[in-house]
């Protein structure tokens, strides 16, 4: 009875998790779907807890489990071990930080996975065990071991920590296939002989784990600058595949639920993500096959003058337009500049002025970054439109506030071959009659990149940070008023 009620909120959990995914594909429903998730966690950490207590009790009388209170004591233990270092972090991370952060949490569930394919080879559950058990095993600690230093790479990359830039090694893509190689002879003679003989069983599941580190750092490394987006995202995905891999193990039909929905919504994303950068989500996903080792970036050349402009002239351009537009970047989470942009927006409208954003899928440093910042500060949803949304209405715009992007508003993209972000679609912002780039020197974006936008006839450099910059034209145009 209590195990079916187990598998009953199994079940329930699972349900609210693909309700919580789908509230969260559209921004008027995603509080909704964030809250159907965290009810769906709630009840699957409930049934767990109350699952293992009942497998001690089950197991106690033969002496064959831990007992009850043990069992309990122990989940207390690991709860309290996360949830003090897990609170702090959570508390004081930045929006800034929140793709490194996400990429060091996808380096735990890796590791968690390697090592629930460690224990279930030492201590096989009562269905498990066969050669299916042993391939579960082996694919569990490959993907565990690969998500691992993946995601330990793409933290170092995201956090500045290592350069962005891709390795590119002689014959990397040779090195990959061969590891492949390597993996599937090594789990085949796992397959054939770990159980009859546990010790080479173990130098078998060991050596399977090195390999997918090895990969798991290599085909890492080798993406970089532009497309290090995608590997955020499939980084989350290759998690989800892990905790697939470890519900099987564990015969857990929650975690390989769980575990599929996030595998596959992650490969979904970065599939997304790759058509957006005009990238072949194959090339990416094995780390940057078929990039022509010799791409350089573009040349820094002196592309000719930079004009500039300060606040007053730019409130006085937006008081006297009919159309703005805003493409907001990296920068405008730095700044934390969303909410005198929303000020700013909320008086240009007042005032008849026509105001709607232009997002980028890629601008910022997480999927959706600019959506949730402009989320929070109540810009309304109607006036954000996407990049495919607005590319047209740029000529003929008055003006275009350009607030910390760079990228993704390059024109370098369209049009050099040889720039690194060559063939990425951008916001075509120097189509309007006026662009105002703010941000606080003529530093490159995240590629590296020199952008030839700022030295094109009709766009003005704002210098300085970008809130303190928008605050000061807020103030202006109360002087205009
Ligand atoms: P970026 O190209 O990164 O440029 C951001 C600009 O903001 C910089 O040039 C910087 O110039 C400026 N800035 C920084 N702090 C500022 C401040 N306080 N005030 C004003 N300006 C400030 O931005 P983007 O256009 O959003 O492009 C995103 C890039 O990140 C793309 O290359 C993308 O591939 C990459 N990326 C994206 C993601 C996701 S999922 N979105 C994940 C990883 C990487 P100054 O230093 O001169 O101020």
């Amino acid at each position: 009875m209590l195990l079916q009620f187990i598998q009953g909120t199994y079940i329930i959990a699972g349900v609210l998790f693909i309700l919580s995914l789908a509230g969260l594909s559209k921004q008027t429903t995603a509080r909704l779907g964030n809250i159907a998730g965290m009810v769906g966690m709630g009840l699957a950490l409930v049934a767990t807890i109350v699952h293992s207590v009942y497998l001690s009790a089950e197991g106690e009388a033969s002496g064959a489990r831990l007992s009850v209170w043990l069992t309990l004591g122990l989940i207390v233990a690991v709860l309290a071990i996360g949830a003090a270092i897990g609170i702090p972090i959570a508390r004081k991370v930045e929006m800034t930080q929140m793709p490194e952060l996400i990429a060091a949490f996808h380096s735990f569930v890796g590791m968690a996975a390697v090592l629930v394919g460690f224990n279930s080879f030492a201590v096989p559950g009562e269905s498990a065990g066969g050669a299916v058990h042993l391939v579960e095993v082996a694919l569990g600690v490959l993907i565990g071991a690969y998500t691992f230093t993946g995601s330990v790479i793409a933290y170092l990359k995201l956090s500045a920590k290592m350069g962005s830039k891709p390795l590119t090694l002689p014959g990397r893509n040779w090195i990959n296939l061969f590891g492949f190689v390597l993996f599937f002879a090594l789990m085949i003679w796992f397959v054939l002989a770990g159980e009859q003989n546990p010790t080479l069983g173990w130098i078998l599941i060991i050596a399977i784990a090195v390999i997918g580190f090895l990969l798991g750092l290599h085909m890492v490394a080798a993406i970089g600058g532009g497309d290090m987006p995608v590997v955020v995202s499939m980084l989350n995905s290759y998690s989800g595949w892990a905790a697939a891999a470890a519900g099987f193990m564990l015969d857990n039909n929650l975690l390989i639920i769980t575990g599929s929905l996030v595998g596959s919504s992650g490969a979904i994303l970065s599939y997304i993500m790759c058509r957006a950068m005009n990238r072949s989500f194959i090339s990416v996903i094995l780390g940057g096959f078929g990039v022509d080792t010799g791409t350089v970036a573009a040349s820094d050349a002196e592309q000719g003058e930079h004009r500039e402009i300060d606040a007053a002239g730019a409130a006085e351009l937006l008081w006297n337009a009919k159309s703005v537009i805003i493409t907001p970047g990296y920068g405008m989470a730095v700044a934390k500049a969303q909410y005198p942009v929303a000020d700013l927006t909320a008086k240009l409208r007042a005032h008849g002025v026509d105001v709607r954003f232009g997002v980028h899928p890629v601008a910022g440093r997480l999927p959706g970054h600019m959506n949730v910042l402009l989320a929070e500060a109540h810009v309304p949803y109607d006036i954000v439109l996407e990049m495919d949304e607005i590319n047209d209405d740029f000529a003929g715009t008055d003006v275009v506030l350009v607030i910390g992007a760079n990228d993704t508003v390059n024109p370098a993209a369209l049009d050099d071959p040889t720039s690194p972000i060559a063939g990425m679609p951008v916001l075509e912002v120097w189509k309007a009659d006026n662009v105002i780039v703010f941000k606080r020197s003529m530093a490159t974006g995240y590629a590296g990149v020199q952008n030839p936008l700022f030295f094109k006839e009709n766009t003005q450099m704002l210098f300085g940070d970008a809130k303190d910059r928008v605050e000061d034209i807020i103030k202006d145009l109360g002087n205009l008023a």
